[in-house]
């Protein structure tokens, strides 16, 4: 028998949490937005709207960017010192961790995914991306620099805080998204005006209480829950703000790099991929089968490495992709509340018709269903895990990038490693690729061949705060995670004194 997988009374908790329209968070005031206007949180294992939250838009926005710079200049936060900056990062950590049970149910009622996943990705995820980056915040500075002029001189750099951040999230990971968003930017003395996707604004207004708790000065984070059309676009074009950060899809980043010119904002994109998975005759195919199935499945394929392309050596394509198969049959679709769930539902109805009418397109161009390939009985968003084969890469299954548990799987016959990368390129795409061999010298060499920010041998890889993340190609500009992604909040400063 199951135990029940979450008490009553943390059930209890969110339905408190849920029960009247969450506020915005400007200037360490919850308020509603200017217009009044809110709009309604779905939870997709039920197609039912559950709680509301505030619709902000440009006029929010606004004042979000005018706390958010009054933060900035404030001696509080423009004067902190590192330390500081991390302990209050540290407890914030800790305050996470302490509510991990009720941010993890907020996130499975509001984006879907399985419970025990939430609860690994907000303790685990969101509170040790904090610490890591804690750790930069005394880390993190200049250098001095020897300069060659004639002279005698003091050269240094300065590394200084952007100023106002802007950040856009989407609702395949909310909150350890918000969380590794925010991390690096206050590590580094930065403010925020943040933005959560209208699918899963709750467990990122819950940051806001938390982040109030820990001490953060006013106005250091803002949190303004509406449209991507509406508040995004403000922000993206306010003339207050330093920099955006996004993640997203790859058609609203070439969009927010252009809104960007108008004030030359920096920018750092994290957008979507299409990732092969490659699959040599001598990998370990058990372990190999395992990650190529997990690899596609796991979130409901809604995470933007996915390995959504399998390249399997034609010597073990039958074998490995009927492993996969199984596996996905042996899923178990459901609410991601229900301890025996699996495979929680994709997050909105628009997404359901997204990943159904692709599949549909895969099959009217000639691609054959092996397993699911058809969405799963509702009332909730479900979609049965589907594998593809006779798939070519003119499809549109294969180019394009489907946000949902859909694998595209084909057979190479080649040997030469420039063949093989060559079908791994070929993607307009570059975020991550994963290569399954025990031949250490052929993994390497096509690790060096393959264009993409993440890649992965023998292992599913994992989404470490201390590995920079980020894409080639059209999957995006800069990187997030490790050093990299934390000076992407700062300026630098040359200083040169004369001393003659
Ligand atoms: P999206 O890119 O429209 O939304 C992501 C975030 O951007 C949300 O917070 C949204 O409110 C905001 N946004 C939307 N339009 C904006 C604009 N014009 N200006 C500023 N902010 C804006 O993604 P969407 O429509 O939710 O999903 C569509 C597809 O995008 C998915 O099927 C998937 O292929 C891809 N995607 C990729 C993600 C990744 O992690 N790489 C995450 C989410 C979606
Ligand atoms: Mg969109």
């Amino acid at each position: 028998m199951n135990a029940q997988l979450i008490p009553d009374e943390l059930r209890e908790k969110a339905r408190a949490f849920t029960q009247s329209p969450r506020e915005l968070f400007i200037g360490g005031r919850w308020q509603p937005a200017r217009s009044g206007k809110t709009f309604e949180v779905i939870d997709p294992a039920r197609a039912s709207v559950f709680a509301a939250a505030a619709a902000g838009d440009a006029a929010d926005i606004d004042a979000a960017v005018l706390a958010a710079r009054k933060a900035f200049e404030a001696p509080s936060w423009g004067m902190s010192t590192p330390a500081w900056r991390a302990r209050l990062l540290l407890k914030l950590a800790d305050l996470i961790e302490a509510s991990g049970d009720e941010l993890a149910l907020l996130e499975t009622l509001d984006n879907g995914m399985p419970y025990r996943m939430s609860r690994m990705m907000t303790a685990m995820g969101a509170a040790e991306s904090l610490r890591y980056h804690a750790g930069w915040a005394t880390k993190i500075g200049g250098e001095t620099v020897s300069i060659s002029v004639p002279g005698e001189w003091h050269a240094y750099t300065l590394r200084e805080p952007v100023g106002v951040v802007g950040q856009i999230v989407p609702w395949n990971f909310p909150f350890v998204m918000a969380v590794s968003k925010i991390a690096p930017a206050l590590a580094v003395g930065c403010t925020v005006v943040l933005k959560p996707a209208e699918q899963t604004p709750l467990s990122t207004i819950r940051l806001g209480e938390l982040i109030a708790a820990a001490g953060f000065p006013d106005g250091v984070v803002n949190i303004v829950t509406g449209f991507g059309e509406t508040a995004g676009r403000a922000l993206v074009a306010h003339p207050g703000v330093d920099k955006i950060a996004f993640t997203g899809s790859t058609p609203v980043g070439k969009e927010i790099l252009k809104a960007c010119a108008g004030n030359l904002k920096r920018v750092t994109l994290e957008l979507g991929g299409k990732s092969p998975v490659i699959i040599f005759p001598d990998a370990a195919l058990g372990p190999a089968t395992d990650v190529a199935a997990r690899g596609i499945f796991m979130n409901t394929g809604q995470v933007c490495a996915a390995g959504s392309r399998l390249f399997v050596h034609e010597r073990v394509f039958d074998q490995v992709v009927e492993g996969v198969v199984a596996r996905a049959r042996a899923l178990k679709l459901g609410p991601g509340t229900e301890p025996t769930t699996d495979l929680g539902p994709v997050v909105s109805e628009e997404q359901l018709r997204r990943v159904t009418g692709y599949i549909d397109s895969g099959v009217a161009e000639g691609a054959r269903v092996l397993t699911g390939g058809v969405a799963a009985p509702g009332p909730g968003y479900f979609v049965e895990p589907t594998v593809l084969v006779n798939t070519t890469a003119q499809m549109r299954v294969v180019r394009e990038e489907i946000f949902g548990p859909v694998l595209c799987a084909s057979s190479f016959a080649d040997t030469d490693l420039d063949a093989i990368a060559r079908l791994a390129n070929d993607t307009e795409y570059g975020l991550a690729a994963s290569i399954w061999t025990r031949d250490i010298s052929v993994a390497h060499r096509l690790a060096r061949r393959i264009k993409a920010g993440s890649v992965r041998i023998n292992t599913p890889g994992s989404v470490d705060p201390a590995l920079p993340l980020g894409g080639y190609k059209q999957s995006g500009w800069g990187r997030e995670h490790g050093r990299e992604g934390t000076e992407i909040y700062t300026e630098i400063k040359s200083v040169t004194v004369g001393l003659a």
